[in-house]
């Protein structure tokens, strides 16, 4: 087959999207992000034909690395990390574009050099291209980045047409609402609202954009979505994994910080937000903030809406691992919590007395991420739950990953000359009905980024608004020290203290 069929790309026939010609610009070249999902992400769109054909990518690092070994890097990011099969050709073309330059964060002049080199391009090319400016570094660095793009006239870029320039925020997005004001106000002394999105990979996931489709584009579930036939909702974000090589990071995160704040949150916003009037960016985004604001102040202390823990030595897929405090990096009396819940209830007409449950941790049984709604009960009248009738709750559960899909759990009669009765459970699974070639979070944002298209990324109020909600919590942890942390094995489902939580309202957490 001739390269033009294979790949389009490659010879400027691309049928993207509609991407215009565009510079990524990735600070933290040489960092993990990068290599595990960035470069792989530019890789599978070239090989899907969704970049535009006059693409380059600029590596930005402290490290002085030639544009040779730069590439050399790329490629085995690619070969190590990409989801398929690297091709060579596609990857030859990218990065025939590929670069690298070499700075301090800080470093005014650095930054000029950037602005010459990206000015240098356009020259060669004859034409103005767009730059997405990727921020992939450690927080510490995020402002004097902003800052610098700003000197060096590189935010302003094409500013009043269509190819203005843009720049993508990786987490976290401030450590509580003090700092993630002060991050937002560095950002909006430079850029727009419009030049901004702030990453949050969770809304990348083909699963958590279905939860919008699933809702809204089925006629069955609105009416039921309410006070009147939800019992309650559960978000589950767990993960098998410990804290690994990241102690370092992980010590001044926890979980609520790491995971619930963004992605839970995120994942809470969609499920429990009105109807947007359009899939509009700002229609959407309106809804979500409109949803969290109506989030009560959680009541802290004992007895109250949150649980916290760290994992103990236990047994992972058959395999013994160390407890938290004996992690590397993690001090031996560390105050982080590996494992966060929390009750929520939302203060609006189609929320209000339904209660949220959220949990999020580190070295928990299976890796497995889920959105359980849970419908009241019929009345007994008729098949009251007893010997004959096994009659569970009706139950819609989202599975974001692995296995990706949505299960309905019903109750069925039993065949046979007596009428028993035993839960059921419909599912729908993506690899059956899809295949299981699905795109990474990461290809879609870095796509949507270039297009313009915020739908998927944090707004700033956003961002704000969640912190408020999780700022007293973490101040009042800080303020007890270990007073209150739970402790559960590895491999369990959490703690005591986070049964407790669902326990008050008769509830129990859902197995995934
Ligand atoms: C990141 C957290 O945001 O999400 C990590 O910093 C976590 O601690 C990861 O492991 C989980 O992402 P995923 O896509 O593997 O569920």
């Amino acid at each position: 087959m001739a390269d033009s069929q294979r790949h389009p790309f490659l010879h400027g026939l691309s049928k993207h999207r509609g991407a215009p010609p565009t510079v990524v610009v990735i600070f933290g070249a040489s960092g993990d992000l990068t290599a595990r999902k960035l470069i792989p992400a530019v890789y599978n769109l070239g090989a899907d034909n969704l970049l535009p054909a006059e693409f380059f990518l600029i590596g930005y690092g402290r490290k002085d690395i030639p544009d040779e070994e730069f590439r050399q890097l790329a490629g085995d990011a690619i070969r190590e990390f990409s989801r398929r099969e690297p091709d060579q050709d596609v990857w030859d073309r990218i990065a025939a574009h590929t670069t690298y330059v070499a700075g301090g964060y800080d470093d005014a002049e650095a930054f000029k050099r950037l602005a010459a080199h990206i000015d240098d391009i356009e020259r060669k090319l004859g034409r103005e291209v767009q730059s997405l400016f990727y921020i992939s570094t450690p927080p510490s660095v995020f402002a004097p980045i902003l800052r610098n793009l700003g000197a060096a006239g590189l935010a302003r870029r094409h500013f009043d047409g269509p190819l203005h320039a843009r720049v993508v925020i990786e987490k976290p997005f401030g450590r509580d609402l003090a700092s993630a004001r002060e991050l937002n106000h560095t950002i909006r002394a430079v850029f727009e609202e419009h030049q901004v999105y702030r990453i949050d990979h969770y809304l990348g996931k083909e699963t958590v954009q279905d939860l919008l489709v699933q809702r809204f584009a089925n006629a069955i579930f609105e009416p039921l979505w309410n006070r009147n036939y939800i019992e309650s909702v559960q978000i589950t974000v767990a993960e098998d994994v410990g804290v690994g090589t990241r102690g370092g990071y992980y010590e001044q995160s926890g979980a609520l910080r790491d995971m619930i704040q963004n992605h839970t949150m995120q994942l809470l916003a969609l499920t429990a937000m009105e109807p947007p009037v359009s899939l509009d960016a700002e229609a959407i985004r309106d809804e979500k903030v409109k949803l969290l604001q109506a989030i009560q102040p959680l009541r802290l202390g004992p007895d109250g809406d949150v649980a916290r823990a760290q994992y103990a030595a236990g047994m992972v897929g058959g395999k013994a691992v160390p407890g938290f405090l004996e992690e590397e990096g993690i001090a031996a009396d560390s105050n982080t919590e590996t494992f966060a819940a929390l009750r929520l209830s939302i203060n609006n007409w189609r929320w209000q007395g339904v209660p949220f449950y959220l949990r999020s941790g580190k070295r928990m049984a299976r890796r497995v991420s889920e959105i359980a709604i849970n419908f009241r009960r019929p009345p007994g009248t008729l098949f009251a739950a007893g010997a004959k009738f096994d009659l569970a709750g009706n139950t819609l559960a989202f599975q974001i990953q692995p296995d990706e899909g949505l299960s309905l759990i019903l109750n069925a009669k039993i065949p046979g000359l007596e009428t028993r009765t035993q839960p059921v459970k419909m599912s729908f699974r993506y690899a059956t009905t899809f295949g299981s070639n699905t795109p990474e979070a990461y290809e879609r944002l870095v796509l949507d980024a270039m297009i313009g298209d915020g739908t998927l990324f944090i707004r700033g109020d956003e961002a704000e608004t969640s912190w408020k909600l999780c700022t007293p919590i973490l101040e009042s942890w800080a303020e007890a020290g270990r007073a209150g942390m739970d402790s559960y094995a590895a491999g369990s489902w959490g703690p005591p203290a986070s049964e407790a939580l669902p326990a008050r309202h008769g509830h129990h957490w859902r197995q995934p």
